[in-house]
């Protein structure tokens, strides 16, 4: 094992619990990474403030003041790559990225989506697999690839589906699942020295 940790920037829009859970497993030494930046595309994301109180690097790229999806994605690779991660994770990032930006980190671009890929691509998917009677959902951890919610899986969480749940019940167990899973695929990509 090389002496010089992997390095990542973590990418949030709001909330931030995902990347919390990952700073809190550098903590701990589940994770040995260097987190070198926490980036929001919104002023107001609520994890910046946390990132901020762990002593990580923060920085914002309001994608309302670009005129465009090509120039907020230039913009935001620039940022990136002034950081020379190993690693982009996307945890809550709510942005369609252009092909170019995923392109540009191509194997080294995660994201967590909240279903058992290739099942509910895209938003509501908590509702959709109630709405579909599945008695198993879950979360996966993938490789971005250019299309939506569809490059290869790393590692998946399963949760049962009760009978009586709701979406923000369904959601609030399978977000407890994701904050044990995020960790565990990084690792993972660590371990098999993929990054
Ligand atoms: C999570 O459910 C994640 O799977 C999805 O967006 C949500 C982000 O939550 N992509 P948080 O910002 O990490 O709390």
């Amino acid at each position: 094992m090389s002496d010089v940790k992997p390095s990542v920037v973590i990418l949030i829009s709001g909330r931030g619990s995902n990347m919390k859970s990952i700073v809190e497993a550098r903590n701990n030494g589940e994770l040995d990474i260097e987190i070198a930046a926490v980036i929001s595309n919104r002023p107001d994301a609520a994890g910046l403030d946390y990132a901020d109180e762990q002593g990580i690097t923060t920085c914002v790229i309001d994608h309302k003041t670009f005129d465009s999806r090509e120039s907020f994605d230039e913009a935001l690779a620039e940022q990136i790559d002034s950081y020379t991660p190993n690693l982009v994770v996307l945890a809550g990032f709510m942005r369609i990225l252009t092909t170019e930006f995923v392109e540009h980190f191509s194997q080294r671009l995660i994201n967590i989506h909240p279903s058992l890929l290739p099942k509910f691509k895209g938003l509501h998917t908590h509702q959709r697999a109630i709405e579909a009677g599945e008695t198993e959902h879950g979360a996966s951890v993938h490789l971005v690839t250019p299309e939506l919610d569809d490059g290869p899986v790393i590692l998946q969480a399963r949760v049962p589906v009760l009978s009586d749940d709701t979406e923000a019940s369904l959601a609030a167990r399978v977000l407890v699942q994701e904050h044990q899973l995020y960790p565990a695929a990084i690792k993972k990509l660590i371990d098999n020295q993929l990054i």
